[in-house]
């Protein structure tokens, strides 16, 4: 075992907090059994307390200790380690701290596939909550140095990789309490392939739906600057973020993907709003101008994120 990861190890069993990377975006995480541990993660990201977290296991046993499987569930478990997101029913002897599940009768639980984040949870054998490192309501953080912007290194470990996270978006969430399951929140694995997975349809939680992430009552993803989007030119005052042959023109703009890509797109989305947010304080620009993105498949998690930073 390397040390880094030894070291980080013995922190989530000291009860301090680790973030790391996974094929997502890094999370902050701690030991999802200590009341203590959770609650420092609330308290550094200024995070409500009735938006709960995300429990990160390294295999199914694992994680079978803590929620109850139905017949979708172990469908879905094709997925996994991957960035899909289970919202299932919390097993009433789950050990698993209160304020981590907000007091909920579910728990959402997922197996990250990233070979630092899988060590970790092997290592330690502890089951880790966590939830993006970024501090509540700002951009997700999809590098190490991201992660420092919002935390203070005295007070979170954090384990450091040169490769970038392969998907840069956070996990689809889908709840699947009832018959026909409910995707919460889109993200790289579109509903199209879950539907062909289960051999049946989903459907989708609106904001007047009563099926719901938390989070998703919640501002998010907001850059410092102010986001205008399905922009065809450029305004004096902005910065721009380009998709395949779109025209925002000037001396700072990036584009998600030149082919057009969409899964590329999405790998770029956060460090480029990290860099172009950067920028626009620098310059002295107000706004930064997003051109449209298709809204199919993968595109649909683009435009999520897309839109509530836009709020
Ligand atoms: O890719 C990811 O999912 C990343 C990495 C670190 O795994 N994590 C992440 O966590 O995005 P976070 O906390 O930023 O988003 C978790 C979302 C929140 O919107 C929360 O409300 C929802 O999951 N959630 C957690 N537990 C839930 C539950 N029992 N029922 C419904 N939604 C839940
Ligand atoms: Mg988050």
């Amino acid at each position: 075992m390397k040390n880094d990861i030894k070291l980080a190890v013995e922190l989530i069993k000291a009860g301090k907090l680790v973030a790391f990377p996974t094929e997502t975006v890094y999370g902050l995480g701690a030991d999802a059994s200590s009341d203590a541990a959770c609650k420092k993660i609330y308290e550094l990201k200024g995070r409500p307390g009735n938006n709960p977290l995300i429990v990160h296991g390294f295999c199914r046993e694992q994680l079978e200790k803590v929620a109850i499987f139905n017949e979708n569930a172990i469908k879905l478990t094709a997925f996994w380690p991957g960035p899909l997101t289970m919202v299932l029913p919390r097993k009433r002897e789950a050990e698993i701290a209160d304020c981590v599940t907000a007091n909920l009768q579910t728990i959402a639980i997922r197996i990250p596939a990233h070979d630092i984040a899988l060590e970790l949870l092997k290592e330690s054998n502890y089951l880790i909550a966590a939830p993006s490192a970024n501090k509540s309501g700002l951009l997700s953080p999809t590098t190490s140095s991201h992660v420092l912007e919002n935390f203070d290194p005295e007070e979170v470990y954090i384990l450091k990789t040169d490769s970038k996270n392969k998907y840069g978006l956070e996990s689809t969430i889908i709840d699947l309490q009832a018959e026909t399951p409910t995707i919460l929140r889109y993200g790289f694995i579109t509903p199209d392939a879950i539907e062909s997975v289960l051999g049946k349809k989903v459907t989708f939680a609106s904001k007047t739906s009563e099926v719901k992430a938390p989070g998703m009552l919640h501002k998010h993803y907001s850059p410092k600057a102010k986001l205008r989007i399905n922009a065809a030119e450029l305004k004096g005052s902005e910065v721009g973020l380009n998709f395949g042959n779109s025209k925002l023109e000037g001396d700072f703009c990036f584009n998600l993907s030149k082919s057009g890509d969409l899964a590329e797109a999405a790998a770029n989305l956060f460090d480029m709003l990290h860099r172009l947010d950067h920028l626009a304080k620098v310059h002295n620009k107000k706004c930064i101008a997003v051109a449209p993105v298709p809204n199919l498949g993968i595109g649909l998690a683009i435009n999520d994120r897309i839109q509530k930073a836009a709020e």
